[in-house]
């Protein structure tokens, strides 16, 4: 959800809401995990269009949004939500939620180092950060073909992926490192129905990947990789289905 300067990645709300549903309505285990008590003060890192932080307010609880994107913020503000337009990697709150949460977002975040830096420092002593996001081999597939696409076609250019999707171990050791400690970190396969198809998907997500194509080879871009996943992440029966791997977890801050 988080829109990155790096990647160029941009994002429109409307499409979003549009197209991206799924994220929200997939985000029950982790609003579960988060379990948030009435009139706490929550930080939503990575906000997205406001929808999930708005189920959060809608609980009794203060919520403050951040998003890369002005276009989300946007949104999120729409909803009565405070909101601000902040990268991930440049949080600065100080010792004033009871909760950091995140949902759909750290993957867009390349400094996962910053980033815990930054939820550590908003957290009062006793908060905690809980979150889910891609874990490593998160969407390989589609990975894979998009390589492969760009691999056949060099005038497309270089691939170079725009995410970060770390093992538990990995995650574990950054948090650990950043002063947390980990009540909980699981690894989560979770296949993820498309009901927008693939090619809206990549529309959304991959313009990182695609921002520097005309519009016409982005199309070309888009179908080619269709074609390649149609065998491995399509069935008459279920239509697309995304090969997502979830990480979520629960950490405390120890100091
Ligand atoms: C994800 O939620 O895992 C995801 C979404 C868009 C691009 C990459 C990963």
């Amino acid at each position: 959800m988080v829109s990155n300067k790096m990647t160029q990645q941009k994002w429109d709300a409307a499409e979003y809401a549009k197209h991206a549903s799924f994220v929200t309505a997939l985000a029950s285990d982790v609003v579960e995990l988060l379990n948030s008590q009435f009139s706490e003060r929550i930080l939503d890192v990575g906000c997205g269009d406001g929808e999930l932080t708005a189920v959060l307010q809608a609980k009794g609880c203060s919520l403050v949004g951040t998003d890369a994107s002005a276009s989300m913020i946007e949104s999120t503000k729409r909803r009565g939500i405070e909101a601000y337009v902040v990268d991930g990697h440049e949080l600065d709150f100080q010792n004033e939620f009871d909760a950091v949460f995140s949902n759909a977002a750290l993957h867009w975040l390349l400094q996962p180092e910053k980033v815990i830096q930054g939820a550590y420092a908003a957290l009062k002593s006793d908060g905690r950060f809980v979150a889910e996001f891609g874990g490593a081999g998160n969407i390989a597939a589609l990975l894979k073909a998009m390589q492969e696409v760009l691999d056949d076609n060099e005038e497309f250019g270089e691939f170079k992926s725009p995410w970060f999707f770390p093992t538990v171990e990995e995650y574990k050791s950054l948090l650990e490192t950043g002063g947390f400690e980990v009540n909980t970190i699981k690894f989560i396969p979770r296949p993820t129905p498309l009901t927008s198809g693939i090619s809206n998907w990549l529309e959304i997500f991959a313009e990182g990947i695609t921002a520097h194509l005309s519009d016409e080879n982005r199309k070309v871009f888009i179908s080619l990789v269709e074609e390649k996943l149609r065998p491995v992440l399509y069935s008459d029966e279920e239509g697309w289905v995304a090969d997502y791997v979830r990480l979520r977890f629960s950490a405390s801050k120890t100091k």
